[in-house]
C-alpha cells in the first residue's frame, strides 16, 4: 500500500478522487486535509467529512488548512461545483468537524514520521503545500513525490484562456511548489480533458452509495459540460491525478522545466512548459501528456463499484 495524503477542495471529482483512493484498496490514507478552493475552507472540509463517512471511515483524520490563497481573494467555482460545492448531494448527512490541526503543519508530522515514503496528493489551489514548504524545507528531503492535479502545458484553460483554475487560485503558492525541488508529476487539462465519465460509464457503476453519490453530484457538472463543450459529460480531473499516483502505466509523461506565471494582467495561474528547453534550466517536473483515457475510466468504474 502507498502511504498517501490527499490535499482537497472537495469539490464534486475531489470527492470522487477520495472515493478512489480508499476503493482502490492501494493507498494507505495517512489524513485528508483541505483548503480554500471550488468553495470555502469550511465547506470543503464538510464535503470531505461526509465523503469519508459515506465510506465508513469516520476515523480517517481530516486536516483544515488555508482559509485563502498566499496573497490573492478567494474564488469560488460555483458554477462547476455548486453553491455547496458536491452538487447539491448528501445534503441531508449530518456531520460533525473535529479540530484536528492544521494542514500544513499536519504535512510536516508525516513526512518526518515516515521519511521518503508520502506521496502528496494535491488536488486544489496548492496553498496547504505551500506554506508547509515554507515552514519546513526539508521536506525536500523527506517526502517522496508530489502529484499535482492542475496546470494546461499545451491546452487552454478552463478558468482563464491561459490557466487552470487550481493554478489560478494561488499562483504564487504553485510558484512555490514548482521550485521546491522535490519529484513532481503533474496531472494537467492535456491529459484530464481526456478523461470524460458519461451518464452511460455512471449507470455502469454497481448499485451502492458510491454510485448513488457520483449520480447525485454529477447532475450540475454534467449541465455545466453540456452547455460549454457540448457534451453530456465531465472531466474526472482530480480522480486521474488519484489514478496517476496509484498506477504510472496510465499515462506518458516527459520531463521539462515548467514555471508558474504571477505578473501578469492576462496569463497568471498560466503554466509555461519549456517544451524547447530555451531557458537551459534544470527540467523540475514530470509533466503527463498522454492517458490512457478509456482504460482509466473503466478502473473507476469499476473500483467504484467495489
Ligand atoms: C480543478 O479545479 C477544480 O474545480 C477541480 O476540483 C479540479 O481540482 C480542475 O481544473
Ligand atoms: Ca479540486
Amino acid at each position: 500500500m502507498k502511504k498517501v495524503i490527499i490535499d482537497v477542495d472537495t469539490g464534486i471529482d475531489d470527492a470522487i478522487g477520495i472515493l478512489l483512493a480508499e476503493k482502490s484498496g492501494e493507498a494507505d490514507i495517512l489524513g485528508i486535509t483541505t483548503v480554500n478552493g471550488n468553495t470555502s475552507l469550511e465547506q470543503a472540509t464538510i464535503n470531505t467529512r461526509k465523503v469519508t463517512t459515506l465510506l465508513g471511515r469516520d476515523d480517517l483524520k481530516v486536516v483544515q488548512g488555508a482559509t485563502r490563497p498566499l496573497l490573492r481573494e478567494p474564488f469560488f467555482e460555483v458554477s462547476v461545483h455548486g453553491n455547496d460545492g458536491i452538487g447539491g448531494a448528501l445534503t441531508e448527512m449530518e456531520v460533525e468537524i473535529r479540530d484536528e490541526g492544521f494542514a500544513p503543519d499536519f504535512i510536516i508530522e508525516q513526512a518526518k514520521k515516515h521519511p521518503g515514503e508520502i506521496t502528496v496528493i494535491l488536488l486544489a489551489p496548492l496553498t496547504n503545500m505551500a506554506l508547509a514548504l515554507r515552514k519546513e524545507p526539508r521536506l525536500k528531503e523527506w517526502l517522496k513525490e508530489l502529484v499535482i492535479m492542475g496546470g494546461a502545458v499545451d491546452h487552454p484553460g478552463n478558468i482563464t484562456p491561459a490557466a487552470e483554475y487550481n493554478m489560478y487560485i494561488d499562483p504564487e503558492a504553485a510558484k512555490i511548489v514548482f521550485h521546491s525541488g522535490l519529484p513532481i508529476t503533474l496531472v494537467g487539462l492535456d491529459v484530464t480533458s481526456n478523461t470524460l465519465l458519461t451518464k452511460k460509464d455512471v449507470e455502469a457503476i454497481q448499485p451502492g452509495p458510491a454510485r448513488d453519490f457520483v449520480e447525485e453530484s454529477t447532475v450540475h457538472y454534467m449541465n455545466h459540460y453540456l452547455q460549454r463543450n457540448g457534451k453530456e459529460a465531465c472531466a474526472m480531473h482530480d480522480p486521474l491525478a488519484v489514478g496517476v499516483a496509484l498506477d504510472r502505466s496510465l499515462v506518458k509523461t516527459e520531463k521539462y522545466f515548467v514555471d508558474v506565471e504571477t505578473k501578469s494582467e492576462l496569463c497568471d495561474g498560466q503554466t509555461v512548459c519549456d517544451f524547447k528547453n530555451y531557458y537551459k534550466r534544470e527540467p523540475n517536473v514530470d509533466v503527463c501528456l498522454e492517458v490512457d483515457g478509456a482504460r482509466f475510466i473503466q478502473k473507476l468504474v469499476d473500483t467504484l463499484g467495489k
